[in-house]
């Protein structure tokens, strides 16, 4: 087993524990436990640090004691996602795509989680050539600037999207569908160059293939927002949000801060070298109906829903195998959808100006 920080990773740092209770211990955690860290905190660079995710990674690293190094093009980011973190932040402005701002990002840093990526499977449809740029040109940039810098392990951003259509449920991480979009393309992209950079140069990589990733800091505007958000922001404004279908297609909703959990398992657990490829998910199937009501709840909300035509293209339904993460890294779907979802709400309602 390999570990990127060598003697530093053992003892001193994160060890077996009985005591997973606490948000901190559950940020780097499953089974291990948040040492105080003294001498050995580490720069980390986040990409898309400003961005829903990343953002709330971020926060995580800082919380535990590390040197964190934002590098994010602002395109899609916010920087009021930036404005309560404490700690040993820097911001840089830059681009993946540029080698020189890669580059710049690297020097000095130990480890990379690369979380800079455009979204919206929609949109990548219309505009495949920008998410070719950005998700898989901007991937392989920042591997190979990193690699240049002497890092040695990288946790990066996939996507469940890269099971297509797959009908297998709960789905594990051996299957791998077709790309039904440039966006599902662009991250199969990345799975196939993590490979090469693996076989190539002996770095360890860890893709990480997100679910319906919920939370506070996500972007409920605009036409490609996640579902969660525009529900929320709709029926704060007392809208009946818009559900296509019967609603009783599922998805794999996980909490933000389970997903910033299973990065920094994948950036300081110890693991076998190689490229690794994991679910994070709730391992839960949610409705959507399901998903409506429990976010009516947590708002007091009588509003109904309107139901209108199925979209076309859409899958039915969407469900994490999470036994990998699990044994692999130590990974817990820590905080459910019930918590989740209160907790998201409770954000939302003390963030007014962030809905609109
Ligand atoms: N949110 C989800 O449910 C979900 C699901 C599966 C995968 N993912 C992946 O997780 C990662 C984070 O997603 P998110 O929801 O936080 O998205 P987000 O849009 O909130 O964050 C992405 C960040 O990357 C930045 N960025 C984009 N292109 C860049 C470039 N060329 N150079 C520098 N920065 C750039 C944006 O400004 C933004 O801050 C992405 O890779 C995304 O594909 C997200």
């Amino acid at each position: 087993m390999e570990s990127p920080l060598g003697h530093m990773s053992r003892g001193n740092r994160l060890g077996p524990t009985d005591n997973e209770s606490t948000d901190l211990a559950l940020c780097g955690a499953g089974r291990f436990s948040i040492m105080p860290l003294g001498d050995t905190s580490l720069k980390v660079l986040v990409t898309g640090g400003a961005g829903f995710i990343g953002s709330n990674l971020a926060e995580c690293l800082l919380e535990m004691g590390h040197s964190v190094r934002i590098l994010d093009n602002f395109s899609e980011g916010d920087r009021r996602n930036l404005e309560d973190l404490k700690g040993d932040l820097e911001i840089m402005e830059g681009d993946i795509t540029r080698s020189e701002d890669c580059a710049r990002a690297c020097r000095g840093v130990d480890l990379v989680t690369h979380q800079a990526a455009l979204g919206s499977v929609p949109r990548s449809v219309v505009m495949p050539e920008l998410y070719s740029f950005h998700n898989l040109h901007g991937f392989v940039t920042l591997c190979n600037q990193a690699r240049l810098a002497g890092v040695t392990r990288i946790v990066y951003a996939s996507s469940s999207s890269i099971y297509g259509d797959l009908k297998e449920s709960p789905i594990s991480e051996t299957n791998r569908g077709l790309p039904l979009s440039p966006y599902a393309a662009s991250k199969q992209g990345n799975e196939d160059f993590a490979a090469a950079f693996h076989y190539a140069h002996g770095m360890t990589l860890v893709g990480l293939r997100y679910f319906n990733v919920f939370g506070p800091k996500q972007n409920p505007r605009g036409p490609y927002a996640a579902v969660i958000p525009l529900f929320v922001s709709q029926l704060l404004r007392g809208e009946s949000p818009t559900i296509f279908g019967s609603g009783e297609q599922s998805r794999d909703f996980v909490y933000v801060r389970n997903v910033a959990q299973s990065n920094i398992l994948g950036l300081f657990g110890d693991l076998p070298p190689g490229a690794h490829l994991i679910n994070v998910g709730s391992g839960q199937r949610t409705t959507i109906n399901d998903l409506y009501r429990l976010i009516a709840l947590a708002l007091h909300s009588s509003i109904t829903p309107i139901h209108v035509e199925e979209r076309k293209g859409d899958i039915r339904d969407s469900l994490a195998d999470i036994q990998r993460a699990k044994s692999l890294l130590g990974y817990e779907n820590s905080i459910d959808i019930h918590e989740g979802i209160s907790r998201t709400v409770e954000w939302c309602r003390n963030h007014p100006d962030r809905l609109r």
